[in-house]
């Protein structure tokens, strides 16, 4: 099915000068919006960035029946603008839809709403090293009706900003063994509201105590590494790229996804399977060389440097040759276009 969107652009366009302001603070000057209503989408559009008029009896806001995407898009070497893995975070979308109740996006719909935003504020994609378009794709449920229910009507939008480098230093982080953000049977491997909003308590306390993110661990016995703020965790040791396998507690992030690919392309071992904290500890209680490191959209591959594990705070290795820069520079290369795209990742709008 094809989608008619209507553009009503700004009258008058502008570019706001953004690299200095925090990541996410400066929208583009464009939004989707699409309502759905009677068991369909009506009157998908793209209109100047604008506040939202929402029932303060609307379901999101009560329930927390909302689902969100986050992916980025990149000038290439060649000039064009590139969307990364627009299909797999299509995919995660749906599945976070499908967990929360909510009806699903249409792909025809979501590809051309995410193509034509794109292509109308592509100036502003920066075209920089360490920067992107940060987009996020998103729904809330807008019935207004308090009541604990499935709502009858949603909102579907998508909006995008420009960003640059997500964490400026190396992360200090505390193994979590009190709190848990996801148990199983959970919300935890969708990208729903809620999770992020239960996650705060705990982080808040943790860079309290002068860390920067807790790394999660397993909501049953606290023996196993799940993840850690908004990134997949991994660790490079003994010559080997290893991740915590999917559990249904945490996020199939993409670029974990993309990491893993990559590695396993280059020749490098990769084990995606539970990691213990006790094989961490004993790793590094051995002195043994160990990258860990945070992945995901936003952050891309985030460095650990301390990990602190029942009091006890370990050195992890950030050293210019450690192969998680490597692995970031492969994937940056291939986002850029300046490497093969031999899995169709990239989306090329213009
Ligand atoms: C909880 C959580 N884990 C992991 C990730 C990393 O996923 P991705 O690489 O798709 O951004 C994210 C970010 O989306 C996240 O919110």
């Amino acid at each position: 099915m094809e989608y008619n969107i209507s553009v009503t652009p700004q009258a008058e366009r502008t570019v706001a000068e953004t690299k200095s302001i925090p990541f996410g603070k400066v929208p583009t000057e464009h939004m989707f919006i699409a309502e759905y209503k009677d068991g369909t989408w009506h009157n998908p559009r793209i209109v100047p960035f604008h506040d939202l008029s929402l029932s303060p009896l609307a379901l999101c806001l009560h329930y927390g029946q909302t689902v969100f995407e986050g992916m980025k898009a990149f000038v290439t070497a060649d000039g064009g603008i590139n969307i990364f893995r627009m299909q797999k975070h299509y995919d995660r979308f749906c599945k976070s839809l499908d967990r929360m109740c909510m009806p699903l996006v249409p792909k025809a719909l979501f590809d051309e709403a995410m193509h034509q935003l794109v292509q109308l504020d592509a100036s502003w994609v920066p075209d920089e090293p360490e920067a992107s378009l940060y987009i996020r794709p998103f729904m809330i449920a807008s019935e207004g009706r308090i009541g604990v229910k499935v709502a009858d009507e949603y909102l579907f939008m998508i909006v995008a900003s420009p960003a640059y480098q997500y964490y400026a230093n190396p992360l200090k982080v505390k193994v979590e063994t009190e709190f848990s953000r996801a148990a199983e049977g959970g919300t935890g491997a969708a990208k729903c509201g809620g999770n992020y909003g239960g996650a705060f308590y705990p982080t808040e306390k943790a860079k309290r105590e002068g860390f920067d993110q807790v790394l999660w661990t397993d909501a049953k016995n606290h023996e196993f590494i799940e993840e850690s703020g908004t990134m997949n965790a991994m660790f490079y040791m003994n010559d080997t790229l290893i991740t915590p396998a999917l559990s249904g507690s945490i996020l199939d992030g993409v670029t974990r996804d993309s990491l893993v690919t990559i590695a396993k392309e280059a020749g490098i071992k990769v084990e995606t399977r539970q990691v213990s904290l006790k094989e961490l500890t004993d790793a590094l209680e051995a002195g043994q060389r160990v990258e860990a490191f945070g992945a995901g959209t936003a952050a891309v591959i985030a460095p650990i440097e301390q990990i602190t594990i029942a009091g006890k705070t370990y050195t992890c290795y950030i050293g210019e040759d450690a192969m998680m820069f490597q692995l970031k520079a492969k994937l940056n290369n291939i986002r850029k276009g300046l490497a093969p795209d031999t899995h169709n990742w990239n989306y090329i709008v213009k």
